[in-house]
């Protein structure tokens, strides 16, 4: 993850459009059990096998990366036995410009759809902060902002069910480091606490949300509800060969992951470790992206993602694959199919 310091971001789409269905609920009432105790690990079987709805929410406006979420994903999603998706939301760019920071209604109602959308068709919904960008060069000044922001979307969702999981801040980096990550994750905490005292919180890290910032993490205190999460594009210059907004990309297409030895040793140490880290605080783990571009050849990306998926499984980490129907996506849209071998790597028939 820290060649994610050099990534800079832009934009990659593609559009696209489909149709869409109803479908029975296999999730309670939104509402029923808001305000219920949960386990934390029994919340995190919930989330099980998951994946993005990315490019869509996070984008400056829905669209704008050539994804506007239709009716039918969730089903599609469901159908074919994911139990979760993760919804990357791009907030900051919503609000008032000032203090309160309003965030607009129109948006709210918009998300209101998706999670709506997504609790119906039976799947559990990670909402997240994502591409808060300025807070990311400048913490301090975009504090209020942040934390103004989990207040209303704390008091929005507070009598939604349990099934809906608020994840605070996606990759925190730059000048929003270890040290002032956990001051800020400690806030918004706060804030959420207040009207949603049994809501599962999942928490990432700094650094671009890998693994190497786990040690520098505080968790929140007196919590017994959250979830830890974190990203996974190891090796980064196989996941992201000719990825257009990680500098000198190009230079590694053609990264094959053929899972030798020691390609797979790599995997299972960085596990290993997480595993262990996330053992010793009684936390669950939760990998929330991970996935290969469309670039490097599909064997290598079923191999990878099928090794990746299954070693974080041994674990007990649930996941969600970056992402839907994108760059890295495993659902084709002009096709209207799944990628028959990214599928297959998600959830093998067993
Ligand atoms: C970013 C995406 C990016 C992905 C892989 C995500 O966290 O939001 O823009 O495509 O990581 O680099």
């Amino acid at each position: 993850m820290t060649n994610k310091l050099s990534v800079l971001l832009i934009v990659i789409c593609l559009p696209f459009i489909i149709q869409c269905k109803e479908s029975p609920s296999g999730l309670s009432d939104k509402k029923e059990d808001a305000g219920q105790e949960v386990d934390v690990f029994e919340q995190n079987k919930l989330l099980g096998r998951g994946i993005n709805l990315g490019n869509a929410l996070e984008a400056p406006n829905e669209g704008d990366w050539g994804i506007i979420l239709q009716e039918e994903y969730f089903d599609i999603i469901r159908d074919a036995g994911f139990s979760s998706v993760r919804i990357p939301i791009r907030w900051s760019a919503h609000t008032t410009v000032d203090s309160p920071f309003t965030i607009s209604t129109k948006f709210f109602e918009r998300i209101d759809w998706a999670v709506d959308q997504s609790l119906n068709a039976g799947l559990a919904v990670v909402i997240n902060i994502h591409h808060f960008e300025e807070i990311f060069s400048d913490p301090y000044a975009n504090k209020k902002k942040f934390l103004e922001i989990w207040r209303q979307i704390a008091d929005r969702y507070k009598s939604y069910s349990s099934n809906l999981f608020f994840e605070v801040l996606n990759e925190p980096h730059d000048q929003l480091n270890e040290i002032i990550w956990n001051e800020f994750l400690a806030e918004a905490m706060d804030i959420i606490r207040t009207s949603n005292p049994n809501r599962t919180a999942i928490i990432g890290t700094a650094n671009w949300g890998g693994v190497s910032a786990l040690n520098q993490l505080v968790l929140p205190e007196n919590e017994n509800n959250i979830i830890v999460t974190i990203h996974y594009y190891e090796p980064f210059h196989f996941t992201h060969q000719g990825a257009e907004w990680s500098e000198g990309s190009s230079d590694w297409l053609g990264t094959q992951w053929t899972g030798t030895v020691s390609e797979e040793r790599a995997i299972k140490d960085h596990f290993d470790n997480v595993k262990a880290w996330a053992d010793s605080r009684n936390v669950p783990i939760y990998m929330g992206e991970f996935g290969a571009y469309y670039k490097a050849d599909m064997d290598s990306r079923e191999r990878w993602t099928a090794f990746t998926a299954r070693q974080a499984e041994m674990r007990n980490f649930s996941w969600a694959y970056w992402e839907f129907c994108s760059g890295f996506g495993a659902f084709n849209k002009d096709k209207n199919e799944w990628h028959r071998q990214l599928l297959r790597a998600l959830l093998p028939n067993d």
